[in-house]
């Protein structure tokens, strides 16, 4: 069994997908051991402990810099011993040390189809800049904001008449498909890193889905 911690800073609605198809069995041999947030108001942590999942709060509010945060919050982690560590809308920028010590079991999800748009307000910022299509990534972390091997990705049409929420709503409910999908394929030894690319053993290609590198 792999241990999978995730991190959430909010509402947690990417944890609850990963935990909906956990419990379909769609998870592959993983146990969630538990689930921390940097802020005590996450309302994902009410889920996780309905769902008898150990959580826990670190505030990051209650640490001097980002460096002693950090630190606090990988001895937190480390705890649980896990194989992977999830950011489920971890809103937080991470320090060079932290990702490196995660190298390779550190992955994250962003709701855009990068290298577009990293940073905040994605949506907002398509709707902007007017594309067409728009989506999520799954991605490794490296030390370079919303950057890092891409897993898998989903894209969306921007409609005509489209706002920030709808566009968002039309991404998130790929981001819930996705991301539990590349976790599986963490959990069941099938992602690879090959200079700084993602490949996937087995034959998984989707039409709906985007660019997993895959073997024959
Ligand atoms: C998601 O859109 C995720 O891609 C981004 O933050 C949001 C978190 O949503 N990083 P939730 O907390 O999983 O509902």
């Amino acid at each position: 069994m792999k241990r999978i911690v995730i991190l959430i800073s909010g509402r947690g609605s990417n944890m609850e997908a990963m935990l909906r198809v956990r419990d379909q069995g769609g998870l592959g041999p993983a146990e969630i051991v538990a689930v921390l947030a940097n802020r005590p108001d996450a309302g994902g942590l009410a889920t996780a402990a309905a769902a008898g999942i150990a959580t826990q709060v670190l505030d990051h509010k209650a640490y001097g810099d980002r460096e002693s945060f950090d630190q606090a919050l990988a001895a937190a982690i480390d705890a649980y011993r896990p194989d992977l560590v999830v950011l489920a809308g971890f809103m937080r920028i991470l320090s060079e040390g932290f990702v490196r010590h995660y190298e390779g079991r550190l992955l994250n999800i962003h709701p855009s189809l990068l290298p577009a748009f990293p940073g905040l307000h994605t949506h907002q910022r398509a709707l902007e800049e007017g594309v067409r299509l728009h989506g999520c990534t799954v991605h490794f972390v490296t030390p370079a904001l919303d950057h890092g091997p891409v897993v898998l990705q989903a894209a969306v049409p921007v409609l005509d008449g489209d706002d920030e929420a709808s566009l968002a709503a039309r991404v998130l409910a790929q981001e819930h498909q996705i991301y539990p999908r590349a976790v599986r394929w963490f959990v069941e030894g099938r992602l690879r890193l090959e200079a700084g690319r993602v490949r996937v053993s087995g034959a998984h290609q989707d039409g709906a889905l985007i660019a997993p590198r895959c073997d024959a």
